[in-house]
């Protein structure tokens, strides 16, 4: 496999998530009940997955490779900025979850949160799947490719934590609350 089509990989098992994320909010507008521990499974998977394994397998490894040939600079630091927006949104998930395990009633800003965290899942992704297509096509040779892909593997202590994370989201997958 390369690099970017592992990436690939890694977005597919995201929008799985993004779909979990949207029945939430929907749910938690409609005042409908979800375990408290499934919407933490939720938090979880956005910062160990998105936040720890995802993005640093781009902003470390495949961004810094693709701009080295100086193309997509542009394109590339907007989609920086853009997990920056999104690890915000993240900490305002995890902020109004601690509150309301306190026992204050933080229904309404969680469910925004998720919300506007859903609607940046999609847009960012659909961005950085064209990003792949030009960096793929154009410009990474199919060493680096592999190289990359190799380096990404190597963690061990990453893929165990990413097939837990795979788990959590076929876990939430079958939750009465997700298929109803
Ligand atoms: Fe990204
Ligand atoms: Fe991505």
């Amino acid at each position: 496999m390369s690099a970017t089509d592992s990436l690939r990989e890694d977005h597919k098992q995201i929008r799985r998530l993004e779909k979990i994320i949207i029945k939430c909010y929907k749910d938690l507008y409609d005042g409908k009940n979800i375990p408290f521990e499934d919407i933490e499974k939720i938090n979880l998977i956005i910062l160990e997955f998105l936040d720890s394994i995802h993005y640093s397998r781009e902003e470390d490894s495949y961004f810094p490779c693709v701009i080295s040939y100086d193309h997509l600079k542009k394109e590339i630091r907007s989609l920086m900025v853009e997990h920056e927006f999104s690890r915000r949104i993240a900490k305002n998930i995890s902020i109004h979850l601690s509150r309301w395990k306190k026992g204050e009633n933080e229904r309404e800003p969680v469910a925004r949160f998720l919300k506007t965290y859903s609607i940046y899942l999609l847009d960012h992704m659909s961005k950085e799947e064209q990003i792949f297509e030009k960096a793929e096509s154009e410009i990474l040779s199919k060493e680096e490719e592999m190289e990359m892909f190799e380096q990404f593997r190597s963690v061990v202590a990453i893929t165990t934590k990413m097939h837990l994370m795979i788990k959590e989201i076929d876990y939430l997958e079958k939750c009465p609350w997700f298929i109803s």
